[in-house]
C-alpha cells in the first residue's frame, strides 16, 4: 500500500513550512514540522540550565521531553500551539538563543535517534508532509516523493529577518545571516543524518520564486505519483 508521505527538505529559511502549510492544507494531509522536535529539546535544556555540550544530558531530555502539537489557541499569528511537557512554548522555540543552539544539539546520535523514532511513528501512519532535514535521507526513505528545497544563504536570511520584523521583535540582518550560515556548516557537515538531497529527491531552488509557485511545482509532482 502506498504511504502518502511527502518528504520536504532544505536548509533554515528555504521556505519548507510555508510551502509545506499549503501542501498539507491543500491535500487535507497533517503538516509536521521535525525541526520544533530539536528545537524543544534545545529549549529544555537552556531552561534546565543543561550544557549544550553535555550529549547524554541532551540525549536524556530527547528521550524524556515530552513535545505535543496541537490545534492553535491564540490569535497571534501562530499556526499550531507548541506544547512541551504540558505549558505552551510556542514562541520560545523560535529565539536567537535557540537558533544559536539547536544545531548541536541535532548533531547528537541519541538525540537524533530518539526523535527520529517519534517522526517514523507518525510518518508510517500516511496523509503527513514532513518537513526537515534528513525526512527523505533518514526518517522515511521509502517517502513516494520527496523534495529538496534550496535558496542562498543571503535569501533565506532575508527572510528570517522579515519574519522576525514582522512579529514586531529586533532584529539585525547581519547577525541573523551569520547565524544562517553556521547553520549551514554545522546541519550539512555532522557525521550523523547531514543535511542533503536524497538520490531520488526533486531539488528546487527557490531563490526567485514565491512559495505560493514551489507549492504548485510540488502538487503537480504529487499528482504524477499518485498521492493527491
Ligand atoms: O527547520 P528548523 O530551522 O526549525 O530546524 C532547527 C534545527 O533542527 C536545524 O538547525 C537542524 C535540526 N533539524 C534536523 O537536524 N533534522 C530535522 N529533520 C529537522 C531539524
Amino acid at each position: 500500500m502506498l504511504v502518502k508521505t511527502i518528504a520536504l527538505d532544505g536548509p533554515a529559511a528555504s521556505g519548507k513550512s510555508t510551502v509545506g502549510q499549503l501542501l498539507a492544507q491543500e491535500l487535507g494531509f497533517l503538516f509536521f514540522d521535525t525541526g520544533i522536535m530539536y528545537r524543544a529539546v534545545t529549549l529544555a535544556a537552556l531552561e534546565a540550565e543543561v550544557p549544550i555540550d553535555d550529549e547524554t544530558a541532551c540525549t536524556r531530555l530527547a528521550e524524556e521531553t515530552h513535545i505535543d502539537v496541537r490545534p492553535p489557541t491564540t490569535d497571534d499569528g501562530r499556526t499550531n500551539d507548541i506544547l512541551i511537557n504540558g505549558a505552551d512554548k510556542t514562541w520560545q522555540i523560535r529565539t536567537p538563543e535557540v537558533d544559536a543552539n539547536v544545531s548541536e544539539v541535532s548533531t547528537y546520535p541519541g538525540v537524533r535517534a530518539a526523535l527520529t523514532q517519534k517522526q517514523r511513528e507518525i510518518g508510517q501512519r500516511g496523509e503527513v508532509v514532513m518537513v526537515g532535514r534528513d525526512i527523505g535521507t533518514v526518517v522515511m526513505p521509502d517517502a513516494p516523493l520527496k523534495i529538496f528545497l534550496d535558496a542562498s544563504a543571503e535569501e533565506r536570511a532575508r527572510r528570517r529577518y522579515q519574519e522576525r520584523l514582522d512579529r514586531g521583535e529586533p532584529a539585525d540582518y547581519e547577525e541573523v545571516l551569520s547565524i544562517v550560515r553556521q547553520r549551514d556548516q554545522i546541519d550539512s557537515t555532522r557525521d550523523v543524518a547531514p543535511l542533503r538531497p536524497a538520490e531520488d529527491a526533486r531539488i528546487i531552488d527557490s531563490e526567485s520564486i514565491s512559495a505560493e509557485d514551489v507549492f504548485r511545482i510540488i502538487l503537480k509532482f504529487a499528482q504524477e505519483k499518485g498521492i493527491a
